[in-house]
């Protein structure tokens, strides 16, 4: 019979196990539940609303019980439903009677609260570790290959000539931010349930503050019906998760499109590459692609959690329970992917010939071309239709912007000089971009260095420069 079953007159129907049980999944929170318990039972005591000797006796059990789910030689049992009920009734197995008042001024609904907010605070700070170390993966590809030139994209389209390490130095912001969102979401995880009960509080003078400095918690929570019924903090958290899928999809997504034959911007080491079963000559990006692919997971989890708790009234409801598998499996997900992309980007070579050359078409330099008039006072949107109409003639002519000579540039843009003819270089169009934030390579190397420094690491790291510097 369960722990619960004082009321009841029938065991439960033998079907409704495999639909209630949640001891397959939320073993995982044994070591938050065992910490919650052991702070539970010492206020419990301090407070005189259980003997001493009992609490002493319940968290030597509660040690031994850990030493048993630490060791795998625990015996779970699905007929006691969820971790919290498995963990106690092994408890008073092992110390008797003392067991029976360890859920004094407590229920299973703080308890699950606080379990979960413990959890989420620790793998905050992992997956805060697992980031910082694809940062740092990055912040190498980028320093090792600091003057190498690609072309910049919109529209998937040729657009200016950028550095690779600017490029790379995108995600690195991106990431940043991640971070900052896990942090600032981390307060929020970081208060107490406990203390709540089941939905109204205690009629024991049960002592919240003393729980919650016990378990490093920043503040209790105000509200007992709040403290039980809302999971905001795992949606928060699975948000921000969401985003850190978001960002790592589209910077594989940028390696997959680079390792195209088409591209042939990078090359991916073979332990990160697939070949295919049919076509022998197949080498796949097929960890960039995995990468994009678990996205899906990752949002699947916030929305199934966003949906589970829209119609449910106050308090706590059974379907709460739903709220783990998801949230664990998105928690997984983003640990294995950041750690595997940061270990393929350490296998990342940039092609920097090839990369050069895609960026050397003098029309990536139009606007360049087009700011430099406005040097001269030209408006700028006058400038634009000069160029314009110069591009239109060259191509008219069958040739390239750089191969047009000074007079047939001035039928275009008549104030054209012999400066305008060497704008066409794509080293020269990185070095003007010379403002912060900008792709210049004086900019981009304060970015690395600024970077360093966060990283605790010295530049430059490599001494093989690429051939294509600026
Ligand atoms: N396994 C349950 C959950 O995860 C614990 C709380 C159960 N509370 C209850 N009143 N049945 O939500």
């Amino acid at each position: 019979m369960p722990l619960w079953d004082g009321r009841f007159s029938q065991s439960p129907a033998e079907q409704i196990l495999k639909l209630s049980e949640s001891i397959s999944y939320d073993r995982r929170l044994y070591p938050y539940d065992i910490e919650g318990s052991l702070a539970h039972a010492k206020m419990l005591a301090r407070q005189a609303i259980i003997p001493k000797e009992d609490a002493r006796k319940i968290a030597a059990g509660l040690k031994q019980v850990k030493k048993e789910l630490d060791s795998g030689k625990f015996v779970f049992k699905t007929e006691l439903e969820d971790i919290h009920m498995n963990i106690e009734a092994r408890l008073t197995e092992l110390i008797g009677p003392a067991g029976a008042r360890l859920h004094t001024g407590r229920s299973r609904n703080d308890q699950i609260a606080t379990d979960e907010r413990l959890y989420l605070r620790q793998q905050d700070d992992e997956v805060c570790d697992a980031i910082r170390k694809l940062q740092y993966a990055l912040w190498k590809l980028a320093a090792d290959n600091e003057t190498v030139i690609l072309p910049g994209f919109t529209h998937l389209q040729h657009a200016q000539p950028v550095l690779f390490a600017h490029h790379l130095l995108a995600y690195m912001e991106m990431l940043n931010r991640d971070i900052e969102r896990l942090a600032d979401c981390r307060h929020r995880i970081n208060r107490l349930p406990l203390g709540a009960g089941a939905l109204a509080g205690s009629t024991l003078p049960l002592d919240r503050e003393f729980v919650a400095k016990e378990l490093g918690f920043e503040e209790v929570l105000k509200n007992s019906m709040d403290a039980v019924a809302d999971r905001d903090v795992s949606i928060e958290f699975l948000s921000a998760l969401a985003i850190v899928a978001m960002h790592l999809s589209r910077l594989a997504e940028d390696i997959a499109i680079w390792f195209s034959q088409e591209f042939a911007f990078v090359e991916i080491g073979d332990a990160f590459t697939t070949g295919s079963s049919l076509m022998p000559q197949k080498k796949n990006p097929d960890i960039a692609e995995l990468t994009r692919g678990k996205t899906g997971r990752v949002y699947g989890a916030l929305v199934g959690l966003l949906t589970t708790l829209k119609g449910l009234p106050l308090t706590y409801n059974r379907d709460l329970q739903e709220d783990k598998e998801g949230l664990f499996d998105a928690i997984d997900t983003i640990k294995l992917v950041l750690s595997t992309v940061s270990a393929m980007l350490a296998t990342v070579k940039p092609n920097a010939e090839r990369m050069l050359e895609a960026a050397s078409d003098p029309a990536l330099m139009a606007t360049d071309l087009a700011e430099a008039l406005v040097r001269q006072g030209v408006p700028f949107r006058e400038a634009h239709h000069q160029v314009g109409r110069f591009v239109g003639a060259c191509a008219r002519k069958g040739i390239t912007l750089a191969q047009a000579d000074l007079a047939f540039m001035k039928e275009s843009i008549p104030t054209a000089t012999p400066e305008f003819l060497k704008i066409f270089d794509p080293k020269h169009s990185v070095s003007a971009r010379d403002i912060i934030g900008g792709t210049a390579p004086a900019q981009v190397h304060a970015q690395l260095l600024k970077w360093s420094k966060q990283f605790g690491v010295t530049m430059p790291l490599s001494t093989k420069k690429s051939k294509n510097r600026t």
